[in-house]
């Protein structure tokens, strides 16, 4: 049974995963407290009843609150001072919420705990669920305003205590635009660390994830916790001085309010809790197997090798270009053809045309069927890249509906790369948007849709409900792309922000990949794929192979390492392919050809990192999948002497041998106790030497 009601004890529950437990109980007091009382290594039901015979001592005094952080939904009201998980304020400035047990029920893996506010009427509801094929512990919170209307300042998806024993080292990952995802490790210090977005989206400067534990990368116990949400997001970990460590996440921002009218309900998007063991790679392999099993549509899918002609024409897109680049691409052994921004309207350039979502006349004066026909002829599939989101001033769209986007009576309307944000939390929008993305993939088949999202909110007005939009907004994003696929179930869709913007478990659960970041110059992107495979699995890591110099960077780096380091995800190509030698169309060719061969192991398999800085040092990543090992060795620097020299490979079969493809026949365990020698970075003489290693377990 995945949720058990403990025995001997009162509304006391013990939700079972796999490997974990989660113990809490309603505590009936003055007010009812959700507490929680255990998260750890599965217990056996008579071991849950015992974790809740004692609270753990406290030297009470009348300045500390009484277990506000063992609390599941920490409330503002009464004796507590900590973080709130929901703040509510009632009629009259009323704001101390006082909670009382109302019901509970069990469905299967799931539980829902009702508590309500009687004197100014208030409904909450704790929504938990757990599954048979995976540790995440999934939880959201429902509430209702029952009597009067109710101002809610906070309503966090869930607050998590950490259990002492997790210490206070803690994993997360920063970064800005073009360094995505960058690892950030460090101890919390006594206080709340914050981190958060207040963009509208999820940002590139921190991702809605946090994983604490002392542990090594394949050693250690690590508690994690993640939002599933794709708008302004916080998540706070409070540090007592007492060493109590709970983290507190939801959707919105500081200052944000939303009012809810009698009857009105709100309800939070999935905050994840994950126990794992076996360090910082097995927390990311439970991650990533719960993305593929719980979170992506089509996860079985193994995603085509795709083109994308941004860097080759930037916005200089014309149907001859497009179609030029589209054979050459064909050639190499592309399965998808995107066409980038430029195609639209009267957009040349960023100051115009974002908003009139026809093709541009000029460039395209048969349309985009010409282009379209000939990229299937060819035998690739056709993409397109969109950003419905956003308006340029100088468009059609905004001279006729001024009244659309985010805005303030009596403020500036600062634009960010030239615009504006449509209000999707509008019906109007949302229709005109369903309307011609419906048209444009319907007229086309469109098997795919590259949505960016270019810049953050600001002076985010609405006059009709106010601070809905930055709930309203994402939800809108949401249930636009929900729509389409519907209607299109050969559609699929990359989830794009100025790059890595936008990645997280709310979009992806109706996206299939994601941009990683703008920056696709090979060393930089190792360490923005390190930070990005922490949670999210390759499956949904796009990376493209660009022109050298980068054009962002201007970092010389030669083809075969730059294909490495792409294959380690969702393999593209984005460079120049014009401006591309024989020899290099030759080269590229047989990478995308070895790609295919690697792919599923790749995309599906269990993905390991090896050792070493990415892209500082020699480093090398591995994926495992039956019977495939694919490994992936980089070593940026010829005279970096630091190894790891030799690769031990993990999670083989200690029994069984593996080929690899020089003919040499290896034990399981040589490879995973001893390690295999990569020559490729002993040599010396050059800088950026990588190498593909695949090997067979043979039977
Ligand atoms: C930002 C994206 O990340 C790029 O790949 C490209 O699509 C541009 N926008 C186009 O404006």
């Amino acid at each position: 049974m995945p949720v058990v009601a403990v025995q001997g004890r009162d509304h006391t529950w013990a939700l079972h995963t796999p490997r974990t437990t989660y113990v809490l109980s309603v505590e009936q007091g003055e007010e009812a407290r959700v507490v929680q009382w255990y998260w750890g290594p599965r217990l056996p039901d008579e071991a849950a009843a015992e974790v809740t015979r004692a609270r753990p001592w406290r030297m009470e005094t009348v300045f500390s609150a009484d277990g506000d952080l063992a609390e599941a939904l920490p409330v503002d009201g009464g004796r507590r001072w900590g973080v709130p998980s929901l703040q509510a304020v009632y009629e009259g400035g009323v704001r101390s919420v006082e909670l009382a047990f109302a019901s509970a029920q069990v469905r299967g893996g799931e539980l829902d705990i009702a508590l309500h506010d009687p004197g100014y009427g208030l409904r909450v509801t704790l929504h938990l669920r757990v599954h048979d094929d995976t540790d995440v512990i999934e939880r959201r919170t429902t509430v209702t305003a029952t009597k009067g209307p109710v101002e809610l300042r906070r309503l966090d998806s869930a607050s998590w205590l950490v259990p002492e024993q997790a210490g206070h080292a803690y994993s997360a990952v920063a970064g800005g635009w073009g360094r995505e995802t960058q690892p950030q490790r460090g101890v919390l210090p006594v206080g709340e660390t914050t981190f958060t977005s207040r963009t509208g989206a999820t940002s590139h400067s921190a991702n809605p994830w946090i994983m604490i534990g002392e542990a090594a990368e394949r050693h250690g116990r690590l508690w994690s916790v993640a939002l599933a949400w794709s708008g302004s997001w916080r998540l706070t970990a409070q540090r007592r001085p007492e060493g109590d460590l709970a983290v507190t996440t939801g959707f919105g921002h500081e200052g944000l309010s939303w009012r809810l009218e009698p009857g009105e309900s709100l309800e939070t998007p999935l905050s994840l809790g994950l126990m794992s063991d076996g360090g910082y790679g097995g927390a990311s392999h439970a991650w990533h197997d719960y993305a593929l099993r719980h979170v992506l549509p089509y996860p079985e899918e193994v995603r085509p090798v795709l083109y994308n002609s941004w860097e080759a024409t930037w916005f200089d897109v014309t149907e001859e270009g497009q179609l030029d680049l589209a054979r050459r691409a064909a050639e190499l052994g592309v399965e998808l053809f995107v066409v980038d921004d430029g195609w639209f309207g009267a957009r040349t350039g960023d100051t115009r045309g974002l908003g009139d979502w026809w093709p541009n006349p000029e460039r395209f004066p048969h349309g985009m069927g010409r282009l379209f026909d000939t990229v299937r002829e060819l035998g690739m599939k056709a993409g397109l890249w969109v950003e419905p989101e956003m308006v340029n001033p100088d468009s059609d769209l905004y001279r006729e509906h001024p009244d659309w986007v985010l805005h303030y009576p009596g403020r500036r309307r600062d634009t960010a790369r030239n615009q504006l944000v449509l209000n999707f939390a509008r019906d109007d929008v949302r229709e005109w948007a369903l309307g011609w993305l419906d048209g444009l993939v319907g007229d086309h088949g469109l098997e795919y849709l590259k949505w960016d999202m270019n810049r953050s909110f600001s002076q985010a007005g609405w006059a009709e409900r106010g601070d809905w939009l930055w709930i309203g907004h994402t939800r809108g994003v949401y249930a636009v792309m929900d729509e389409l696929r519907r209607r299109h179930p050969a559609l699929r869709i990359e989830s794009c922000s100025g790059g890595g913007g936008r990645v997280d478990f709310g979009v992806l659960r109706r996206t299939d990949q994601v941009w990683t970041s703008d920056n696709t110059d090979a060393r930089d992107r190792q360490r923005i794929q390190d930070g990005f495979s922490q949670l999210y699995p390759a499956r949904v890591m796009s990376c493209w192979v660009t022109d050298s110099p980068n054009p962002i960077t201007g970092r010389r780096v030669p083809l075969g390492y730059r294909f490495h380091v792409a294959m380690a995800g969702v393999l593209g190509v984005g460079g120049d392919l014009r401006e591309w030698t024989p020899q290099e169309l030759a080269e590229a060719g047989e990478h995308i050809a070895a790609y295919k061969r690697i792919r599923r192991t790749v995309q599906h398999g269990r993905l390991d990192r090896l050792g070493g800085r990415p892209g500082l040092e020699a480093s090398a990543v591995q994926y495992t999948l039956d019977d495939q090992v694919v490994v992936l060795a980089y070593n940026p620097f010829t005279e970096d002497r630091q190894g790891p020299w030799r690769l031990r490979l993990a999670g083989l079969d200690p029994e069984a041998r593996y080929a690899a493809e020089d003919g040499t026949v290896w034990h399981g365990r040589t490879l995973t106790d001893h390690g295999m020698a990569v020559p490729v970075w002993a040599e010396r003489g050059a800088d950026y030497r990588s190498a593909l290693i695949v090997l067979t377990r043979v039977r």
